[in-house]
């Protein structure tokens, strides 16, 4: 029976590149949508991955994958936003900034003419300074638009605490804060390895003798991994799908996830316009609530320094339009 369109969880996918499909794939897999529609301005592409997606239709849980255009941002709960290019060898980080941009304003003006009520999810990197963009493009109310922040990331330091601590990830808890980038950082304050705060755990762990340089370390590891990835093979894909779907479920399902995605500081943390990431509430709304935490002074430091970072280069783009 076809599900009533206000209740229908749709997706749109924008852009169907290496993230874009996975997504799609591993949204498919999650069995939280009822319907996704993958959209790209190469429309063979588009065609390609659609047809290679349903043809897995009697393995996935039951959704509709098609094609989209602009028409269906009109219906759709969630609009995520992959479409864009990467970092050319030799290119400037201000010129794929400014390309970027330009991708980003286009798609918004598109949902804009269709009056969508859908909540938008950012990807497209610079995706701090993306959301930006197109949280001034809409107009909408700061909740309505985040970006995927260091949701990935978080889960990229969990990954390595588990493997260092020798502990299930699923049993280890860290936020990476800040910009998703070169000044992103570890709040060792909020981590938690098997319910402990880490300061408490590492006693009790012995696996390293030398606290502060581990973590450094792992720090380290986690900023430089998509540097890693893409060196070893051109893009990274797999485990942003699947924090793009854990956003989606906290979105769909209206979870109140807490989780660390980009969203627009206004004020919070002596931060003020700028979008980065800190842990906040997610639900249908999008950013239902942004938890304010007391950080220790040298965190707080660490993030305000961040946001100095994404506001250079807000200016830069801005004052090269
Ligand atoms: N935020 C994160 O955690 C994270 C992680 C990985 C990648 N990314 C970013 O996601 C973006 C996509 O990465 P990718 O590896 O999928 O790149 P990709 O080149 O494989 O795919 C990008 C797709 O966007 C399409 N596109 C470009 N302009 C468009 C437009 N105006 N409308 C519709 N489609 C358009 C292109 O045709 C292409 O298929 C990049 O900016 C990348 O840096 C972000």
């Amino acid at each position: 029976m076809e599900i009533l369109s206000a209740n229908r969880r749709k997706v749109v996918v924008v852009g169907g590149g290496a993230v874009g499909a996975t997504f799609a794939y591993a949204l498919a897999q999650s069995g939280l949508a009822d319907e996704i529609a993958l959209i790209d301005k190469n429309v063979s592409l588009a065609q390609g991955q659609v047809l290679d997606l349903v043809h897995g239709l009697p393995f996935f849980p039951s959704v509709s994958i098609h094609v989209g255009d602009a028409s269906d941002y009109a219906n759709a709960q969630l609009i995520v936003l992959t479409a864009g290019a990467a970092q050319r060898p030799g290119e400037t980080r201000l010129h794929l900034l400014r390309k970027n941009a330009e991708v980003v304003r286009a798609v918004v003006a598109e949902v804009l003419a269709q009056k969508s009520s859908a909540v938008m999810l950012v990807v497209t990197n610079p995706v701090d300074v993306m959301t930006y963009v197109a949280l001034k493009c809409t107009g909408w109310n700061r909740h309505r638009i985040m970006g995927s922040g260091t949701v990935l990331d978080s889960a990229r330091l969990r990954y390595l605490l588990s493997a260092h601590c020798g502990v299930d990830a699923h049993n280890v808890h860290g936020y990476i804060l800040g910009e998703h980038g070169d000044t992103e950082f570890a709040a060792w304050s909020m981590t938690h390895v098997a319910g402990m705060q880490i300061d408490a755990f590492c006693p009790i762990c012995g696996r390293c003798t030398d606290w502060a340089a581990e973590r450094s370390y792992i720090a380290q590891q986690v900023r430089d991994s998509a540097y890693h990835i893409i060196d070893y093979k051109g893009t990274t894909c797999f485990a942003v799908g699947l924090a793009l779907v854990r956003i989606t479920s906290a979105i769909l399902r209206s979870q109140n996830s807490v989780l660390t995605v980009s969203t627009m500081i206004d004020g919070e943390y002596g931060i003020q316009d700028v979008c980065l990431s800190v842990p906040c509430i997610v639900s249908r709304k999008g950013v239902e609530k942004i938890v304010e935490s007391s950080l220790p002074e040298n965190e707080l430091a660490a993030l305000r320094s961040s946001a100095t970072a994404l506001k250079q280069a807000i200016d830069q783009l801005t004052a090269e339009k």
